[in-house]
């Protein structure tokens, strides 16, 4: 594991989107997992702006998103459908048809995650998985359970994250209770995970992913089996680590 801690978001934005932008100018046809959430909107601000100057094109890389909300309309402005045009891809070149994001209104939710794995399968592995942290622990949307599931499924949401995102929502009842998820399973089949955590009530919850026991109470702790996990932390986040 490689850990690195910023005194400054915009440091630690700089030194995400680096990384990603990185990685498509060495390889043009990356295959890129992506997050949503409050924590990469700058690391995607970031890319977008290499891109505007001409550092890095996304003609051929091809992205999967890690979850979306079941039953939220695509155009609804909290869908993850949303938050990846708004972001990242309205502004960039990369053509709609290569960048994926689970179907949450889809008729057959079972048959969604089943089309999405087959995608995922035959992209072949994702080179690069960016990754937030949920307050429980929670990746995508794999909640703390006694198991964790390998593929794309439909996630109940946990209260707690319910609670987190509601402040995306006008109120606790417009959050989505379920969601499609890529699996854990998935997750750790990336070449390199670039897990991304900010913020003093994070602090914790990182800590005990990346030095506690490995559990699926804590879907993150997982992570210590990747080989290849850069972590990038602000200075309120990494405050347990020396
Ligand atoms: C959300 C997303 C995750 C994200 C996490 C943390 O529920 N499904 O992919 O990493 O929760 O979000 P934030 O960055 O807003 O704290």
């Amino acid at each position: 594991m490689n850990l690195l801690k910023f005194d400054s978001t915009e440091k630690l934005n700089e030194a995400g989107a680096g990384i990603i932008t990185g990685l498509i100018q060495t390889n043009r046809r990356a295959v890129l997992g992506l997050a949503t959430g409050g924590t990469p909107v700058g690391i995607y601000g970031e890319v977008v702006a290499s891109y505007r100057r001409g550092l890095v094109s996304f003609k051929e890389v091809t992205t999967f998103n890690l979850d979306e909300y079941v039953g939220l309309p695509e155009e609804h402005p909290e869908s993850y459908h949303s938050y990846m045009e708004q972001h990242l891809l309205r502004h960039i070149d990369l053509p709609r048809e290569q960048a994926h994001i689970p179907n949450g209104n889809a008729a057959d939710l079972q048959e969604e995650c089943r089309r999405y794995d087959a995608l995922l399968d035959k992209a072949g592995q994702i080179d690069l998985q960016l990754l937030g942290l949920g307050h429980n622990g929670h990746i995508g949307f794999n909640e703390p359970d006694h198991a964790l599931i390998s593929g794309a499924h439909v996630v109940t949401l946990r209260e707690e994250t319910r609670q987190a995102n509601a402040r995306f929502f006008p109120s606790l009842a417009d959050v989505p209770t379920q969601a499609i998820t890529m699996g854990v399973g998935t997750i750790l089949k990336a070449k390199m995970i670039l897990l991304v955590v900010r913020g003093a009530d994070k602090a914790e919850i990182v800590h005990r992913a990346l030095t506690g026991p490995i559990t699926t109470d804590c879907p993150a702790s997982l992570l210590q089996t990747h080989p290849h996990l850069v972590v990038l932390l602000d200075n309120e986040a990494g405050r347990l680590f020396p």
